[in-house]
């Protein structure tokens, strides 16, 4: 054995003789070497090639391309400019990001519904079930709003939709939502909160006219706050979450933005929107699936028995919440990426003034469904969600008009019946 390496290692001494090639191929060490390199380079293929589960920032990535639908040409840009097109005196054309999701397919309708030019921009990403957001698009396209697919990120397809259509008015809705999933995929709340947030706003600054953005931010900026209702004059330099930290992020990037380049901003604090179209992954939603299912819900409490409640605000009340919030925005002051003059910025808490305790939510589920839930009773855990939530409305009230008119009652009414036919018997079923 010794003698074999030896004689390996003498047989490489030799490469720089004029045998070097007739050598190299017949020394074992030098096949050995060889088809190693093969080897390796064959499992570095494999890695390269197949998306990484790891890493939750890989995921996002590979779950989120930004390039993969076609978009351009002339007919569809024709469909662009129609599905935007103004159809009312004096009214406004919206851009609404985040269209297929929840509240954007609500306040995309009201919009279309008073004669707005509207058009949507939605990624469908599987968050949630997607076939909720195709059904949400499939009714949108009856009213006559197109969803363009496509990331707030693809700077190139934004640029594109700014050339084609002068928009008035951007209405941003596009966002990773909720509150635990943060644990699971962090890297999805940076892409559409922060970066795809930048994405819009530089594509916004340098248009011409700019236009005036209404966005979402969340009554989750509170954080840790105790002193109720919540004011927006209250700190909130304590999330409790990365989702919460993302939209104070937004609030300071908003600032900026207004700052620099004169965009008229408008951040809306929604607290925790209920409805019909709902979102999968809320509360109210899932007790409602489990409930019919016969399945256990988890029902949080805080330290000492403390309760936990929620400000439920119907989604009718919001919608009259953007609606305002659009048409009291003031015209951005800037073009071509210069600002001219100070421009409005504002941020309104949207809620309902009246927490209800989820118990009592669950309590009204149930007299709706006429089904008993099977309940177990579980410590609030500390990955994001807060105790309780309180929106102040004074000033949405004053400058906006807003006035919330639905109850938890009469709005979890309405949503069970759309639950009910939408997954009821022979249909779907809620994944
Ligand atoms: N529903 C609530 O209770 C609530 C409370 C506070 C704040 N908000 C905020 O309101 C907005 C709307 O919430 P929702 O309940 O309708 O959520 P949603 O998840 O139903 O809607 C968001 C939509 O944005 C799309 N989207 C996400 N990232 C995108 C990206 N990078 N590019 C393009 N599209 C993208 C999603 O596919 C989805 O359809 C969000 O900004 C959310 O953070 C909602």
């Amino acid at each position: 054995m010794k003698e074999n390496v030896q004689s390996t290692l003498g047989k490489f001494k030799m490469e720089k003789s004029p045998y070097m090639h007739r050598l190299r191929w017949h020394s074992p060490i030098v096949k050995l070497t060889f088809w190693s390199f093969v080897f390796l380079g064959l499992i570095l293929v494999f890695f390269f090639r197949s998306p990484s589960t790891s890493s939750p920032l890989g995921s996002d990535v590979s779950r989120r391309s930004l390039s993969t639908n076609s978009w351009g040409g002339p007919a569809w840009e024709k469909r662009v400019r129609s599905s935007a097109k103004v159809r009312s005196r004096n009214g406004i054309s919206v851009l609404v990001t985040g269209a297929a999701g929840f509240v954007g397919t609500h306040v995309s309708a009201a919009l279309k519904r008073r004669g707005d030019g509207v058009l949507g921009l939605d990624n469908f990403n599987d968050y949630y079930d997607p076939t909720l957001k195709r059904a949400r698009q499939a009714l949108l396209e009856r009213s006559g709003v197109y969803i363009v697919e496509g990331d707030i990120n693809d700077k190139a397809l934004l640029e594109k939709l700014f050339e084609v259509v002068a928009f008035t008015h951007v209405m941003h809705l596009a966002a990773q939502a909720g509150v635990r999933y943060a644990m699971v995929n962090p890297g999805s709340y940076i892409h559409s909160n922060i970066a795809g947030f930048v994405s819009l706003l530089e594509v916004c600054k340098s248009a011409n006219p700019q236009p005036a953005i209404v966005w979402a931010s969340s009554s989750s900026v509170y954080g840790l706050n105790t002193k109720v209702p919540f004011s927006e004059k209250d700190r909130t330099d304590q999330p409790a979450s990365l989702y919460a930290a993302t939209k104070k992020a937004g609030e300071e990037i908003a600032h900026t933005y207004n700052h620099i380049y004169g965009l008229s901003l408008t951040g809306l604090r929604f607290f925790t929107v209920y409805g019909p179209w709902g979102r999968p992954d809320m509360a109210y939603f899932f007790f409602t699936k489990d409930i019919l299912k016969g399945k256990s819900i988890q029902i949080f409490e805080a330290a000492n028995h403390g309760t936990v409640a929620r400000d439920f605000t119907y989604i009718d009340d919001i919608v009259k919440g953007c609606l305002a919030s659009l048409d009291t925005a003031e015209k951005s002051t800037g073009s071509g990426g210069k600002k001219k003059g100070p421009a409005q910025l504002r941020v309104f808490n949207l809620g309902n003034t009246s927490p209800v305790p989820v118990t009592n939510l669950v309590n009204i589920l149930e007299r709706l469904l006429k089904v008993k839930a099977k309940k177990s009773i579980m410590k609030l855990p500390r990955n994001g969600d807060v105790q309780f939530t309180h929106a102040n409305i004074s000033s949405a009230r004053r400058e906006l008009g807003y006035k919330p008119s639905t109850d938890l009652q009469t709005g979890l009414k309405k949503f069970v019946k759309w639950y009910l036919s939408y997954y009821g018997e022979g249909k779907k079923s809620a994944k």
